[in-house]
């Protein structure tokens, strides 16, 4: 380059190609891209024009540089207004691509909720607790001993006929009833003993009320002086805790192998309030629970001193609890998962 005249023709002609190629950048990234190309002091062809210094006459030397320096502002700012509208324009695109229709429906949020059982087993064993009750888990696997010949029903007993086992070998089945815990619980703690145990138990039995496994809570009170009057208030405290202050029981004879006497224990009608209803087929009572005061055999097996000791014990059927608080009319309902059904039933 010679002189001035030349380089306000090349000005010139870079401002004409600034403005073409900026009209057809896509975005802020590529109008970085492009200034560099122009104001980079090495590379860039504005920065590189100062290099032409040397070959202009002295006197021209201090217009060439700042004729150089107005060129160089002006892109500056040209590249900054073509910046400043391409992240404006970015915005807008992010914005309306982002934009959330608040009249549309919300997600539905899904809450679990546990199994009706398993409801009816934490609040029963919540409500024994606050009486005092211990917790004893048992196993699901017993022996023929633990789970009827020590609780009085040995090899011949008609009261076998009762419950119908899943024997896995001679001597190991799945246990019947979690009276079976009770003998555990004797044979290794001295009285006082006051527990309850929960449970899985299993018989072959399949029908609208029935199920091959159910659940049970057991329940055993031992000490000096124990007596059906004690069975008859604790019973009592929990109805009245459990189905309303308002309810009561009722004994009624019955028989189980390991309790004497044994009983069969009603609860007032909870619906009805023991006028005669749907639920309590018209009687006014509703059959919740075996019970009886321990047998002596049953303490003699176990190494307890009958003399000495009595107690009382009781069995629930956790299923008929649930059943009967949530207005379920088969059992099955209770294990086919089918949440229509257990949706319904959320305490
Ligand atoms: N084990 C009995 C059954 O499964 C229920 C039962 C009755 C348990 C009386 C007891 C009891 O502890 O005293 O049918």
């Amino acid at each position: 380059m010679q002189d001035l005249k030349e380089l306000s023709e090349r000005i010139a002609a870079i401002k004409e190609e600034i403005s073409e190629k900026t009209k057809t950048l896509a975005d802020s990234k590529s109008v970085y891209e492009l200034k560099k190309t122009f104001l980079d002091s090495k590379q860039g062809q504005i920065g590189a024009l100062m290099k032409e210094m040397k070959n202009i006459p002295n006197e021209s030397k201090a217009e060439f540089g700042k004729t150089v320096n107005a060129a160089k502002e002006w892109a500056l700012n040209y590249f900054e207004k073509i910046d400043a509208e391409m992240k404006a324009k970015e915005m807008k695109l992010r914005y309306e691509s982002e934009k959330i229709d608040i009249s549309m429906p919300a997600k539905k949020v899904e809450y679990g909720n546990l199994h009706p059982i398993t409801t009816v087993r934490n609040q029963l064993t919540d409500l024994f607790a606050s009486m005092g009750f211990e917790v004893y888990e048992g196993t699901e696997i017993e022996t023929d001993f633990y789970n009827f010949t020590a609780l009085n029903t040995p090899d011949d007993h008609p009261a076998r006929d009762m419950q119908d086992t899943f024997y896995l070998t001679p001597e190991f089945l799945l246990r019947t009833q979690t009276s079976a815990g009770q003998v555990h619980v004797m044979e290794n703690n001295k009285p006082p003993i006051k527990i309850i145990s929960p449970g899985k138990v299993f018989r072959s039995d399949d029908d609208a009320t029935h199920s091959p496994m159910f659940h049970q809570m057991e329940g055993l009170v031992v000490d000096e002086g124990i007596s059906l009057c004690d069975l008859k208030g604790n019973l009592d405290m929990f109805v009245q805790k459990f189905f309303g202050e308002d309810t009561v029981t009722r004994l009624r004879p019955s028989y189980f192998p390991f309790t004497e006497p044994s009983v069969e224990v009603d609860v007032s009608c909870f619906e009805c309030g023991g006028k005669g209803c749907k639920l309590c087929k018209g009687t006014g009572w509703i059959e919740i629970l075996g019970a009886g005061v321990v047998n002596k055999k049953v303490f003699d097996n176990c190494g307890i001193d009958s003399n000495k000791y009595s107690g009382f014990a009781f069995g629930i059927g956790l299923e008929r609890i649930a059943m009967l608080k949530y207005g379920i009319n088969n059992i099955k309902m209770l294990f086919e998962s089918d949440l229509r059904v257990l949706d319904q039933i959320d305490d």
